[in-house]
């Protein structure tokens, strides 16, 4: 949270967002299932300006083998930005946030995957961040919960997400970058509707009991419609035209 409001439009006087929405508008989201030949399920993102290729491997033998767990499989999650996601170069090695992000995600999704029916095995979830606009976390959640369905992974549900947020003292959903830097909060959510469970919840920034229950409620209405979108891009691979 930057505190840049000043120079900045962030909601102007007919409540239009900078990049022209509405305050309870996402960013156009697309999501492919499928794509990636080499990898056992995969999905492809675009929020926004945000675009994200998951690739699902496994499950599969665990190496080094004292890592494996007898009882469960595990889950491994690598989010990784490339260099040139991001308007200044990124360093290639990784960052403390991916490494933070990554485990973010993969407690987010743990609720949601079966690993018990899977002993001794890992299921590694890629995740590769081509072009970053805020949000990516969430994107990335969203696109992994596809790329392991599509993989035939056992799900109790999939994990949707979205971040809902605040500028100009107005709770909004879908926080793009500019709202992220500028902005007064930022709350990334993952959610599995069908189970009624939050499984991510972050928060940046500072609200009020009022404008916390208000996020809340408008980031669930928004991973509704992520989730949607979710089970169209399965549906669209499996019983649509088949041509990915
Ligand atoms: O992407 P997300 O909102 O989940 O995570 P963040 O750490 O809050 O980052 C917000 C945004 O900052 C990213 O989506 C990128 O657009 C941008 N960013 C950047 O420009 N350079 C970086 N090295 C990291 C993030």
């Amino acid at each position: 949270m930057g505190g840049r409001e000043a120079t900045m439009v962030l909601l102007d006087e007919n409540g239009i967002r900078c990049d022209g929405r509405k305050v309870d508008e996402p960013r156009r989201i697309m999501i492919r299932a499928g794509g990636l030949k080499n990898a056992d399920g995969s999905a492809y993102i675009e929020f926004g300006d945000n675009k994200i290729l998951v690739g699902v491997f496994g499950p599969r033998d665990v190496h080094p083998k004292h890592m494996s767990d007898t009882d469960t499989g595990i889950l491994r999650v690598r989010y990784h930005m490339e260099p040139f996601s991001v308007g200044e170069r990124k360093n290639p090695a990784p960052s403390r946030r991916e490494i933070e992000i990554s485990k973010v995600i993969k407690e987010a999704l743990e609720p949601a995957v079966m690993l018990e029916k899977f002993p001794r095995t890992a299921v590694d979830v890629f995740i590769e961040v081509l072009q970053a606009d805020g949000g990516t976390r969430c994107a990335a959640l969203t696109a992994a919960s596809v790329a392991l369905a599509d993989a035939g992974i056992p799900m109790r549900d999939m994990v949707a997400a979205i971040a809902a947020g605040k500028v100009a003292d107005t709770v909004i959903l879908d926080v793009n970058n500019e709202e992220d830097q500028a902005g007064q909060a930022d709350m990334p959510i993952g959610y599995m509707p069908s189970l009624e469970k939050v499984t991510l919840m972050q928060l940046d920034g500072v609200l009020t009991p009022e404008e916390y229950k208000k996020c809340v409620e408008v980031g669930i209405e928004g991973c509704k419609l992520v989730y949607d979108l979710q089970k169209k891009a399965l549906n669209d691979k499996y019983f649509g035209n088949g041509d990915n």
